[in-house]
Formats: C-alpha cells, sequence, structure tokens
C-alpha cells in the first residue's frame, strides 16, 4: 500500500538515496532538509517526479505535516561539519528529535531515528553489543554529536514508550 513517508535529511548522503528507495517502491516522499550539508544536487533527479516534496526546513523547529511512517536523518555526519556549530549539532539531534518524536506521537506512526557506532565514544569493547554502554567523553570536541546522539536514543526510547 502506498505510505507518505517523511524523510528528515533526504537531501544528505543517505537520505537522497533512501528518498530513491521510497519513491521505487511506490510510495509518496516528503523530504524535508535545511541544506546544512545536503545538497538539491543530491535530489535534482527526483524533482520532477509528482510523489516528491521538497521542503526546506530545520527540524529543530517543529513540523506539522500528515504522514504514514518518519525516517529521522537529519543530522551532519562528518566532524568538519558537525563539529562547525556543535550547538545547532546538539540541537539537531535533541530538539529536532523531539520535534519528529512529537509528530510520529500526535499521528500514532513508526519513526526511524539514524543513530551512529558514535555513540560508544572511544569503546574498550569489540565489536560492542547492544548491552554495552559506551566509553563516551562529555567535553571532547566530538561531544556534540557523540552526545547528542546518545540523549536522542534516550529520547526515542522514552518517547516510543509512551506511544505505544
Ligand atoms: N554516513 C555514515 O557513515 C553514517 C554513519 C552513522 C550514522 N549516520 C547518520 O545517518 C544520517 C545521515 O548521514 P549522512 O552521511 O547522509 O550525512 P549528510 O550530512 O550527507 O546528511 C545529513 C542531512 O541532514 C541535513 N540536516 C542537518 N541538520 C538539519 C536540520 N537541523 N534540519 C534539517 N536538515 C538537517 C543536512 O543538510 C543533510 O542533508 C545522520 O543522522 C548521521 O548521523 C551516518
Amino acid at each position: 500500500m502506498k505510505k507518505r513517508i517523511l524523510v528528515t535529511g533526504g537531501a544528505g548522503f543517505l537520505g537522497s538515496h533512501l528518498c530513491e528507495r521510497l519513491l521505487n517502491e511506490g510510495n509518496e516522499v516528503i523530504c524535508v532538509d535545511n541544506f546544512y550539508t545536503g545538497t538539491k544536487d543530491n535530489i535534482k533527479h527526483l524533482l520532477g517526479n509528482p510523489y516528491f516534496e521538497l521542503i526546506r526546513h530545520d527540524i529543530t523547529f517543529p513540523l506539522y505535516v500528515e504522514v504514514d511512517e518518519i525516517y529521522n536523518l537529519a543530522c551532519p555526519a562528518s566532524p568538519v561539519h558537525y563539529q562547525f556549530d556543535p550547538v545547532q549539532t546538539t540541537k539537531t539531534s535533541v530538539h529536532g528529535s523531539i520535534n519528529m518524536l512529537g509528530l510520529a506521537k500526535r499521528l500514532k506512526i513508526k519513526i526511524l531515528q539514524a543513530s551512529t557506532s558514535e555513540v560508544y565514544g572511544d569503546p574498550t569493547v569489540h565489536p560492542q553489543p547492544e548491552t554495552y554502554w559506551g566509553n563516551v567523553n562529555p567535553i571532547g570536541v566530538r561531544s556534540c554529536y557523540d552526545e547528542g546522539k546518545r540523549c536522542a536514543e534516550t529520547l526515542f526510547l522514552i518517547i516510543i514508550d509512551n506511544i505505544n
């Protein structure tokens, strides 16, 4: 069945491929991106598709759309980009997750969060099982990304538990 799917960070590296895949599977896609690291070039081949919609928006601000599923990929992923504005990086993971989870909760829909192995910091266990809590520096240069993503995992757990 055709679904309307929101992809945040849809103009990024992973997001643009995900948008393409979801469209090819017969879905409608709403791509939300503030173009911080993503580009229109990544999605220009999708712009003429009537089932593809692009919204320039920063997910640290609330968004109200009617959709059936959410993939939350928005967040700069490379150190040079996420360290450029560490407060915005943290806000994207934390405020962005709160906003997207709020939407998912209101609509009672599934949401996927793109986390990262960086939540383990500098791990002392290899490979890392789900039970491993990590070895993370809260005040290092990577902390805005690592701790933001860790907080997002916390939010996903506590808010999703309240949806079901
Ligand atoms: N690429 C990897 O190897 C990798 C590994 C682990 C996790 N991830 C996660 O996957 C996701 C996508 O990674 P990617 O490699 O495609 O990165 P990317 O930088 O290419 O894509 C991120 C997208 O999010 C957008 N964005 C950033 N902040 C935003 C905001 N506040 N509001 C709206 N849009 C915003 C950017 O403009 C960009 O289009 C990220 O959440 C990243 O942390 C990626």
